[in-house]
Protein backbone atom coordinates (compact mmCIF):
# COMPACT_ATOMS: atom_id res chain seq x y z
CA UNK A 1 0.00 0.00 0.00
CA UNK A 2 1.19 3.80 -0.57
CA UNK A 3 1.85 5.69 2.61
CA UNK A 4 3.84 8.57 3.65
CA UNK A 5 6.59 7.67 5.76
CA UNK A 6 9.65 9.49 7.12
CA UNK A 7 12.89 7.65 8.29
CA UNK A 8 14.15 10.66 10.19
CA UNK A 9 12.91 13.49 12.27
CA UNK A 10 12.98 17.04 10.16
CA UNK A 11 10.70 19.25 7.99
CA UNK A 12 8.32 18.09 5.59
CA UNK A 13 11.22 17.08 3.40
CA UNK A 14 11.66 13.81 5.49
CA UNK A 15 8.32 12.40 4.25
CA UNK A 16 8.37 10.19 1.15
CA UNK A 17 5.46 8.47 -0.03
CA UNK A 18 6.13 5.12 -0.42
CA UNK A 19 5.08 1.43 -1.22
CA UNK A 20 4.74 -0.25 2.31
CA UNK A 21 3.35 -3.40 4.16
CA UNK A 22 -0.36 -3.01 5.13
CA UNK A 23 -0.56 -2.93 9.20
CA UNK A 24 -1.60 -5.93 10.79
CA UNK A 25 -4.67 -5.13 13.25
CA UNK A 26 -3.78 -6.77 16.55
CA UNK A 27 -6.87 -8.46 18.46
CA UNK A 28 -8.46 -5.02 20.02
CA UNK A 29 -7.67 -2.72 16.54
CA UNK A 30 -9.56 -2.68 13.47
CA UNK A 31 -8.01 -1.63 10.02
CA UNK A 32 -9.42 0.87 8.33
CA UNK A 33 -9.67 1.65 4.40
CA UNK A 34 -8.53 5.27 4.49
CA UNK A 35 -10.43 7.46 2.38
CA UNK A 36 -9.50 10.70 3.59
CA UNK A 37 -7.37 12.21 6.60
CA UNK A 38 -7.66 14.98 8.99
CA UNK A 39 -4.32 16.91 9.03
CA UNK A 40 -3.10 18.55 12.08
CA UNK A 41 -0.41 20.50 14.35
CA UNK A 42 0.23 17.10 15.82
CA UNK A 43 1.16 15.83 11.97
CA UNK A 44 3.86 18.32 12.41
CA UNK A 45 5.20 17.79 15.90
CA UNK A 46 5.30 14.04 15.56
CA UNK A 47 7.41 14.70 12.05
CA UNK A 48 10.08 17.22 13.92
CA UNK A 49 9.89 15.95 16.88
CA UNK A 50 9.07 19.11 18.38
CA UNK A 51 9.41 20.01 21.57
CA UNK A 52 12.23 17.99 22.59
CA UNK A 53 9.93 16.85 25.56
CA UNK A 54 7.81 14.30 23.26
CA UNK A 55 10.78 12.58 22.38
CA UNK A 56 11.86 11.80 25.77
CA UNK A 57 7.85 10.67 26.45
CA UNK A 58 8.72 8.13 24.40
CA UNK A 59 7.47 8.95 20.85
CA UNK A 60 11.67 7.98 19.62
CA UNK A 61 14.50 9.17 20.42
CA UNK A 62 16.11 10.02 17.23
CA UNK A 63 13.16 9.11 14.74
CA UNK A 64 9.75 8.38 15.62
CA UNK A 65 8.74 5.13 16.77
CA UNK A 66 6.12 5.42 13.97
CA UNK A 67 7.28 6.08 10.72
CA UNK A 68 4.06 6.88 9.05
CA UNK A 69 1.97 9.82 9.55
CA UNK A 70 -1.66 11.08 10.36
CA UNK A 71 -3.86 10.53 13.04
CA UNK A 72 -7.14 11.53 11.70
CA UNK A 73 -9.23 9.24 9.60
CA UNK A 74 -12.89 8.04 7.96
CA UNK A 75 -12.80 5.16 6.17
CA UNK A 76 -13.93 1.67 5.88
CA UNK A 77 -13.68 -0.76 8.23
CA UNK A 78 -11.18 -3.47 6.11
CA UNK A 79 -10.98 -6.25 8.62
CA UNK A 80 -11.31 -6.61 12.49
CA UNK A 81 -9.30 -8.09 15.54
CA UNK A 82 -10.67 -11.25 17.46
CA UNK A 83 -11.61 -9.27 20.34
CA UNK A 84 -13.60 -6.46 18.10
CA UNK A 85 -17.53 -6.54 18.44
CA UNK A 86 -18.55 -2.97 17.87
CA UNK A 87 -17.64 -2.57 14.24
CA UNK A 88 -17.25 -5.39 10.73
CA UNK A 89 -16.01 -5.33 7.50
CA UNK A 90 -18.01 -2.29 5.32
CA UNK A 91 -18.81 -0.59 8.06
CA UNK A 92 -17.93 3.51 7.84
CA UNK A 93 -16.19 4.97 10.25
CA UNK A 94 -14.36 8.06 11.51
CA UNK A 95 -11.96 8.43 14.44
CA UNK A 96 -7.73 7.82 14.98
CA UNK A 97 -5.56 5.75 13.53
CA UNK A 98 -1.83 5.94 13.99
CA UNK A 99 -0.46 6.27 10.29
CA UNK A 100 -3.46 7.37 8.75
CA UNK A 101 -1.40 9.35 5.71
CA UNK A 102 -1.67 5.91 3.60
CA UNK A 103 -3.91 3.78 2.39
CA UNK A 104 -4.90 1.09 4.84
CA UNK A 105 -4.38 2.58 8.86
CA UNK A 106 -4.69 0.36 11.91
CA UNK A 107 -6.22 1.59 15.34
CA UNK A 108 -8.14 0.74 18.17
CA UNK A 109 -11.47 0.00 17.61
CA UNK A 110 -11.79 2.46 21.16
CA UNK A 111 -10.74 5.18 19.06
CA UNK A 112 -13.22 4.77 16.21
CA UNK A 113 -17.00 5.41 16.06
CA UNK A 114 -19.52 5.37 13.10
CA UNK A 115 -19.24 8.04 10.40
CA UNK A 116 -22.12 10.19 10.89
CA UNK A 117 -24.35 9.48 8.46
CA UNK A 118 -24.48 13.30 7.09
CA UNK A 119 -21.09 13.89 6.35
CA UNK A 120 -18.62 13.40 3.83
CA UNK A 121 -15.51 11.27 4.61
CA UNK A 122 -13.81 14.78 3.70
CA UNK A 123 -15.98 16.14 6.19
CA UNK A 124 -15.53 13.21 9.22
CA UNK A 125 -11.89 13.42 8.30
CA UNK A 126 -12.11 16.67 9.38
CA UNK A 127 -13.30 16.32 13.13
CA UNK A 128 -11.46 13.95 15.33
CA UNK A 129 -8.12 15.26 17.02
CA UNK A 130 -9.63 18.99 16.81
CA UNK A 131 -13.10 18.45 17.88
CA UNK A 132 -12.01 16.31 21.17
CA UNK A 133 -9.83 19.34 22.14
CA UNK A 134 -12.55 21.52 21.61
CA UNK A 135 -15.43 19.52 23.23
CA UNK A 136 -12.92 18.66 26.47
CA UNK A 137 -11.59 21.87 26.79
CA UNK A 138 -14.63 23.73 27.16
CA UNK A 139 -16.78 20.93 28.47
CA UNK A 140 -14.78 18.73 30.81
CA UNK A 141 -12.35 20.99 31.96
CA UNK A 142 -13.72 24.61 31.19
CA UNK A 143 -16.90 23.17 33.22
CA UNK A 144 -19.53 25.36 30.44
CA UNK A 145 -23.00 26.15 31.29
CA UNK A 146 -25.72 27.64 29.77
CA UNK A 147 -25.68 31.72 29.95
CA UNK A 148 -21.59 31.61 30.09
CA UNK A 149 -19.78 34.26 28.38
CA UNK A 150 -17.41 31.93 26.41
CA UNK A 151 -14.06 33.86 24.70
CA UNK A 152 -12.62 31.41 21.97
CA UNK A 153 -9.29 32.76 21.28
CA UNK A 154 -8.15 31.58 17.94
CA UNK A 155 -11.79 30.69 17.00
CA UNK A 156 -10.94 30.19 12.98
CA UNK A 157 -8.54 27.64 13.21
CA UNK A 158 -8.96 23.83 13.59
CA UNK A 159 -10.14 23.51 17.05
CA UNK A 160 -11.26 27.03 17.35
CA UNK A 161 -14.11 26.55 14.67
CA UNK A 162 -15.85 23.47 16.68
CA UNK A 163 -15.12 24.78 20.06
CA UNK A 164 -17.60 28.14 18.88
CA UNK A 165 -20.31 26.07 17.68
CA UNK A 166 -20.31 23.50 20.43
CA UNK A 167 -20.07 26.49 23.35
CA UNK A 168 -23.09 27.44 21.44
CA UNK A 169 -24.52 23.82 21.55
CA UNK A 170 -23.98 24.39 25.29
CA UNK A 171 -25.47 27.54 25.80
CA UNK A 172 -22.93 30.40 25.88
CA UNK A 173 -22.69 33.61 24.71
CA UNK A 174 -19.74 33.04 22.53
CA UNK A 175 -16.80 35.94 21.37
CA UNK A 176 -14.27 34.48 18.85
CA UNK A 177 -10.88 36.08 18.22
CA UNK A 178 -9.12 35.76 14.75
CA UNK A 179 -7.83 38.07 12.29
CA UNK A 180 -9.36 40.15 9.59
CA UNK A 181 -10.14 37.98 6.34
CA UNK A 182 -11.45 35.52 9.05
CA UNK A 183 -13.96 37.76 10.93
CA UNK A 184 -17.29 36.86 8.62
CA UNK A 185 -16.48 32.16 8.91
CA UNK A 186 -16.35 33.12 12.51
CA UNK A 187 -19.64 35.13 12.53
CA UNK A 188 -21.30 32.49 10.57
CA UNK A 189 -20.32 29.51 12.97
CA UNK A 190 -22.65 31.08 15.23
CA UNK A 191 -20.44 33.55 17.31
CA UNK A 192 -21.81 36.07 18.65
CA UNK A 193 -19.16 38.58 19.30
CA UNK A 194 -16.26 38.73 16.94
CA UNK A 195 -12.92 40.77 18.01
CA UNK A 196 -10.43 41.28 15.43
CA UNK A 197 -7.28 40.56 16.78
CA UNK A 198 -5.11 42.60 14.37
CA UNK A 199 -7.10 45.60 14.60
CA UNK A 200 -8.31 45.98 18.14
CA UNK A 201 -4.99 46.18 20.64
CA UNK A 202 -5.67 42.94 22.94
CA UNK A 203 -3.74 45.12 25.87
CA UNK A 204 -7.08 47.53 25.73
CA UNK A 205 -9.47 44.47 25.20
CA UNK A 206 -8.29 43.29 28.44
CA UNK A 207 -8.54 46.09 30.37
CA UNK A 208 -11.48 44.77 32.83
CA UNK A 209 -14.26 46.57 30.31
CA UNK A 210 -15.13 42.95 29.12
CA UNK A 211 -14.96 39.53 31.53
CA UNK A 212 -15.10 36.41 30.49
CA UNK A 213 -16.14 33.27 32.42
CA UNK A 214 -14.37 30.97 30.12
CA UNK A 215 -11.59 31.40 28.02
CA UNK A 216 -10.34 28.76 25.57
CA UNK A 217 -7.07 29.54 24.67
CA UNK A 218 -5.76 27.90 21.13
CA UNK A 219 -3.65 29.90 19.81
CA UNK A 220 -1.15 33.18 20.45
CA UNK A 221 1.01 32.07 23.25
CA UNK A 222 -0.13 35.21 25.22
CA UNK A 223 0.79 35.49 28.83
CA UNK A 224 -1.02 34.47 31.52
CA UNK A 225 -1.19 37.80 32.96
CA UNK A 226 -2.92 39.54 30.00
CA UNK A 227 -5.19 36.10 29.59
CA UNK A 228 -6.25 36.76 33.40
CA UNK A 229 -7.56 40.24 32.67
CA UNK A 230 -9.97 39.09 30.31
CA UNK A 231 -11.51 36.86 33.09
CA UNK A 232 -13.71 37.45 35.54
CA UNK A 233 -12.82 37.00 39.46
CA UNK A 234 -13.86 32.90 39.47
CA UNK A 235 -13.50 32.52 35.64
CA UNK A 236 -11.97 29.48 34.08
CA UNK A 237 -8.93 29.70 31.68
CA UNK A 238 -8.23 26.75 29.68
CA UNK A 239 -4.77 26.55 27.61
CA UNK A 240 -5.18 24.01 24.93
CA UNK A 241 -2.14 25.11 22.64
CA UNK A 242 -0.91 27.82 20.51
CA UNK A 243 2.63 27.50 18.80
CA UNK A 244 5.66 28.78 20.94
CA UNK A 245 9.15 29.40 20.11
CA UNK A 246 11.07 27.29 22.20
CA UNK A 247 12.62 24.08 21.40
CA UNK A 248 12.26 21.77 24.16
CA UNK A 249 9.18 23.05 25.80
CA UNK A 250 7.39 25.09 22.53
CA UNK A 251 4.21 26.44 25.45
CA UNK A 252 4.20 23.79 27.80
CA UNK A 253 6.15 26.16 30.31
CA UNK A 254 2.79 28.38 30.18
CA UNK A 255 0.67 25.62 30.78
CA UNK A 256 3.64 24.58 33.97
CA UNK A 257 3.18 28.22 34.97
CA UNK A 258 -0.83 27.78 35.25
CA UNK A 259 -0.52 24.97 37.52
CA UNK A 260 1.59 26.49 40.08
CA UNK A 261 -0.21 29.72 40.24
CA UNK A 262 -3.90 28.61 39.91
CA UNK A 263 -3.87 27.54 43.60
CA UNK A 264 -3.20 30.91 44.87
CA UNK A 265 -6.30 32.38 42.81
CA UNK A 266 -9.84 32.65 42.89
CA UNK A 267 -9.85 32.19 38.85
CA UNK A 268 -9.09 28.82 37.50
CA UNK A 269 -5.67 28.08 35.30
CA UNK A 270 -5.69 24.85 33.43
CA UNK A 271 -3.83 23.13 31.17
CA UNK A 272 -5.54 20.31 28.35
CA UNK A 273 -4.55 16.86 27.03
CA UNK A 274 -6.93 15.74 25.46
CA UNK A 275 -8.00 12.21 24.92
CA UNK A 276 -9.33 10.13 22.28
CA UNK A 277 -12.38 8.27 22.84
CA UNK A 278 -14.95 6.52 20.85
CA UNK A 279 -18.20 7.87 23.37
CA UNK A 280 -16.55 11.38 22.85
CA UNK A 281 -16.96 10.80 19.01
CA UNK A 282 -20.70 9.28 19.73
CA UNK A 283 -21.70 12.63 21.80
CA UNK A 284 -20.22 14.71 18.65
CA UNK A 285 -22.13 12.76 16.29
CA UNK A 286 -25.22 13.56 18.21
CA UNK A 287 -24.35 17.24 17.48
CA UNK A 288 -23.31 16.97 13.92
CA UNK A 289 -26.30 14.69 13.25
CA UNK A 290 -28.39 17.47 14.20
CA UNK A 291 -26.73 20.36 12.43
CA UNK A 292 -25.65 22.23 15.72
CA UNK A 293 -21.63 21.33 14.50
CA UNK A 294 -20.25 21.38 10.84
CA UNK A 295 -16.89 20.86 10.31
CA UNK A 296 -15.43 23.77 8.11
CA UNK A 297 -12.82 22.73 5.36
CA UNK A 298 -10.33 25.40 4.09
CA UNK A 299 -8.98 22.66 1.61
CA UNK A 300 -8.06 19.38 0.05
CA UNK A 301 -5.45 17.85 -0.71
CA UNK A 302 -3.55 14.21 -2.36
CA UNK A 303 -1.55 11.57 -0.28
CA UNK A 304 1.17 12.81 -2.44
CA UNK A 305 0.70 16.50 -1.45
CA UNK A 306 1.12 16.05 1.93
CA UNK A 307 4.35 17.96 2.91
CA UNK A 308 2.78 20.97 1.05
CA UNK A 309 -0.36 20.73 3.74
CA UNK A 310 1.79 20.07 6.48
CA UNK A 311 3.80 23.41 5.46
CA UNK A 312 0.33 25.24 5.24
CA UNK A 313 -0.60 24.10 8.43
CA UNK A 314 2.77 25.22 10.11
CA UNK A 315 2.17 28.61 8.86
CA UNK A 316 -0.30 28.98 11.60
CA UNK A 317 -3.47 30.67 9.75
CA UNK A 318 -5.53 27.66 8.98
CA UNK A 319 -9.54 28.65 8.12
CA UNK A 320 -10.58 25.46 9.61
CA UNK A 321 -9.42 22.84 8.77
CA UNK A 322 -7.56 21.12 5.94
CA UNK A 323 -7.88 17.57 4.51
CA UNK A 324 -6.06 14.44 2.69
CA UNK A 325 -8.27 12.37 0.55
CA UNK A 326 -7.03 9.53 -1.12
N1 LIG B 1 -4.00 20.46 24.52
C1 LIG B 1 -4.41 19.55 23.64
O1 LIG B 1 -4.85 18.45 24.01
C2 LIG B 1 -4.33 19.86 22.18
C3 LIG B 1 -4.97 19.02 21.25
C4 LIG B 1 -4.89 19.35 19.90
C5 LIG B 1 -4.17 20.49 19.50
N2 LIG B 1 -3.53 21.25 20.42
C6 LIG B 1 -2.77 22.47 20.04
O2 LIG B 1 -3.74 23.52 19.88
C7 LIG B 1 -3.23 24.51 18.98
C8 LIG B 1 -4.27 24.85 17.94
O3 LIG B 1 -4.55 23.74 17.13
P1 LIG B 1 -5.43 23.92 15.81
O4 LIG B 1 -5.61 22.57 15.23
O5 LIG B 1 -6.62 24.72 16.11
O6 LIG B 1 -4.41 24.79 14.91
P2 LIG B 1 -4.71 25.51 13.51
O7 LIG B 1 -5.82 24.83 12.81
O8 LIG B 1 -3.39 25.62 12.85
O9 LIG B 1 -5.25 26.97 13.89
C9 LIG B 1 -4.43 27.96 14.36
C10 LIG B 1 -5.26 29.25 14.40
O10 LIG B 1 -4.55 30.17 15.22
C11 LIG B 1 -4.91 31.47 14.80
N3 LIG B 1 -3.88 32.41 15.28
C12 LIG B 1 -2.58 32.47 14.92
N4 LIG B 1 -1.97 33.45 15.60
C13 LIG B 1 -2.91 34.02 16.41
C14 LIG B 1 -2.88 35.06 17.38
N5 LIG B 1 -1.77 35.75 17.65
N6 LIG B 1 -4.03 35.36 18.03
C15 LIG B 1 -5.17 34.69 17.78
N7 LIG B 1 -5.25 33.68 16.88
C16 LIG B 1 -4.13 33.36 16.21
C17 LIG B 1 -4.96 31.37 13.30
O11 LIG B 1 -5.94 32.26 12.79
P3 LIG B 1 -5.64 33.73 12.29
O12 LIG B 1 -5.12 33.65 10.89
O13 LIG B 1 -6.94 34.42 12.44
O14 LIG B 1 -4.57 34.29 13.18
C18 LIG B 1 -5.42 29.92 13.05
O15 LIG B 1 -6.76 29.90 12.64
C19 LIG B 1 -1.93 23.91 18.43
O16 LIG B 1 -0.85 24.47 19.14
C20 LIG B 1 -2.05 22.41 18.73
O17 LIG B 1 -0.78 21.79 18.83
C21 LIG B 1 -3.62 20.97 21.75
Amino acid sequence: MKAVVQDTYGPAEVLELRDIDKPEPGPDDVLVQVLAAGVNPADWHCMTGLPYLMRLMGYGLRAPKNRVRGLDVAGRVEAVGTNVTRFRPGDEVYGVCDGSFAEYASGRHDRLAPKPANLTFEQAAAVPIAAFAALQGLRDRGKVRPGHKVLVIGAAGGIGTYAVQLAKAFGADVTGLCSTTKTELVRSIGADDVIDYTLENFTDFTDGARRYDLVLDTAGNRPLSLLRRALTPDGTLVLVGGEGDGRWLQGVDRTLQAMVLSPFTKQKLRGLMSAERSADLEFLTQLIEAGQVTPVIERTYSLGEVPEAIRHLEQGHARGKIVITM
